[in-house]
């Protein structure tokens, strides 16, 4: 049986890749942080109680700033391949606690690849480094002639994260010439799913807009609408992680969509999932956005609720029946169910970073190429999945509230 080691195993990429390792037939190790809280939320549905003799998923309590609690771990799991997914992922948090980035995304790195050469894995042992789209930093005159960022396009990083994470992607490359190990960088850019964390953009919009359509949440508030990014489905790029340490030469892989879409369409194409129009006013700072148009039979099948006759625009507009007037019952807070012209989003500066990526544009060729991936979602599909979620989740509180109980404010 193959042995897998995953660092970052709770986070968003740790847990789809999990799931796909041990359908696979992989014993899976992962490393936990140990935390307040039992933080295994993502892989809950894989644990096993460790007292089964059949137990194909372990975890070990550890942290990447700690070398010799790393070098026990992968001592006693003696893995087949190493994915180091462990990172403080968020861009912008990297700027209120860059030593500890540094600390963790790029000497954590460096910690893997010394514990996996001081115990003499050099050759048994496949090493994935989760590098990041974020070195490019987005200079345009860095882009190839395509226009896209490649396997060769320079790097210009533009935040702590990224300083931290081009150290990683050098230490796994240098590592590779210098120790003839397997040690490969997947250059991946942005992918997100139902799973990824609640404070980065994408999932940020899919819960505020399940919330605004159920009436618990009036507006959101986001920094630059203007940034664009090339989004995948997390799904998609674990498999391409599998699928980079199964080559046969250790190299680099760029992963991407090919295809970079604004903030600002991110949010008009989540509030379509729900049957609303939003249209945008203003410039800058003082933008905003406010619904244009209800799909009253659109709105009604992707939230399950009523919505009062005059809020919708659709040619039921005029109908008097029933559910109009049943709306009231599904009210459960002071916020209001969608209106048109209702204001529900607007611009805040303090969610602006101190230097900005502006846009972000991968070419997947080579992967596509020489490893045959072929994502299975594209940008609308991986939107409706993160809406069907963030519905589904919202209406759970909705139940809540109906039933009397408090629900968590999960405010950023
Ligand atoms: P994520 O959801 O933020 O997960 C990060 C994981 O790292 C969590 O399990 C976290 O544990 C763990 N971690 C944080 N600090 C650690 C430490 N000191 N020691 C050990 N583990 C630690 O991130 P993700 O989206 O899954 O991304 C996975 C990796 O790919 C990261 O390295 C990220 O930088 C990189 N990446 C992500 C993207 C993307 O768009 N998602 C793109 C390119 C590269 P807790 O649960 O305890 O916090
Ligand atoms: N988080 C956040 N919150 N971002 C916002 C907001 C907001 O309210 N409003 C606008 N944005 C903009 C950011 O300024 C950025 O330009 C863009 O949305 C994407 O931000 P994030 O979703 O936080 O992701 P990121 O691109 O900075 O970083 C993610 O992708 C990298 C790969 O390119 C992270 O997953 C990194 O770990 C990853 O390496």
């Amino acid at each position: 049986m193959k042995v897998a080691l995953i660092t970052g195993i709770t986070g968003q990429d740790g847990s789809y890749l999990a799931e796909l390792l041990l359908e696979k037939g992989y014993m899976v190790h992962g490393i936990k942080r140990r935390s307040s809280l039992f933080n295994t939320d993502r892989i809950d549905h894989l644990y096993q109680d460790p007292h089964d003799p059949n137990q194909r998923l372990k975890l070990h309590y550890g942290d990447l700033t700690d070398a010799m609690n790393l070098t026990r771990i992968i001592q006693e799991c003696q893995p087949d391949e190493i994915y180091n997914l462990g990172a403080m992922s968020h861009v912008k948090v990297s700027f209120d606690s860059p030593e500890y980035v540094g600390n963790v995304d790029g000497l954590g790195t460096l910690r893997i690849l010394e514990a996996v050469r001081i115990l003499g894995l050099e050759k048994k042992t496949r090493i994935y480094q989760a590098s990041t789209s974020e070195l490019y930093g987005g200079l345009p005159e860095n882009k190839n002639e395509r226009g896209f960022y490649d396997e060769n396009s320079p790097f210009y990083p533009r935040s702590p994260y990224g300083v931290a994470k081009i150290y990683g992607f050098w230490i796994t490359k240098n590592y590779r010439e210098a120790y003839d190990m397997y040690a490969c960088n997947g250059i991946l850019f942005n992918h997100e799913s139902p799973r990824r964390g609640e404070t980065f953009v994408t999932r940020k919009i899919t819960r505020a807009v399940a919330k605004i359509a159920l009436g618990l949440q009036d507006k959101v508030f986001l920094g630059n609408l203007e940034a664009k990014r090339d989004w995948g489905h997390a799904k998609d790029y674990v498999r391409m992680m599998w699928m980079i340490l199964q080559a046969e030469k250790a190299e680099d892989w760029v992963i991407a969509t090919g295809i970079t879409t604004t903030v600002r369409d991110f949010v008009r194409m989540a509030f379509e999932e729900v049957g609303i129009e939003v249209e945008f006013k203003g410039e800058g700072v003082n933008e905003k956005g406010f619904i244009k148009s209800i799909d009253k039979e659109k709105y009604e099948a992707a939230t399950g609720m009523n919505i009062d006759q005059q809020t919708s625009n659709n040619e039921n507009r005029t109908t008097n029946n029933e559910e109009g007037s049943s709306n009231n019952e599904n009210r459960t807070t002071n916020n209001e169910q969608p209106t048109i012209g209702k204001e529900v989003l607007s611009v805040d500066p303090s969610y602006f970073r101190p230097t900005e990526v502006d846009l972000l544009l991968g070419d997947p060729t080579k992967a596509k190429e020489q490893l045959g991936w072929v994502p299975e979602y594209d940008l609308k599909g991986l939107v409706k999945d993160m809406m069907q979620g963030d519905i589904a989740i919202m209406k759970k509180d909705v139940d809540l509230l109906k039933a009397g109980h408090q629900i968590l404010k999960q405010l950023e």
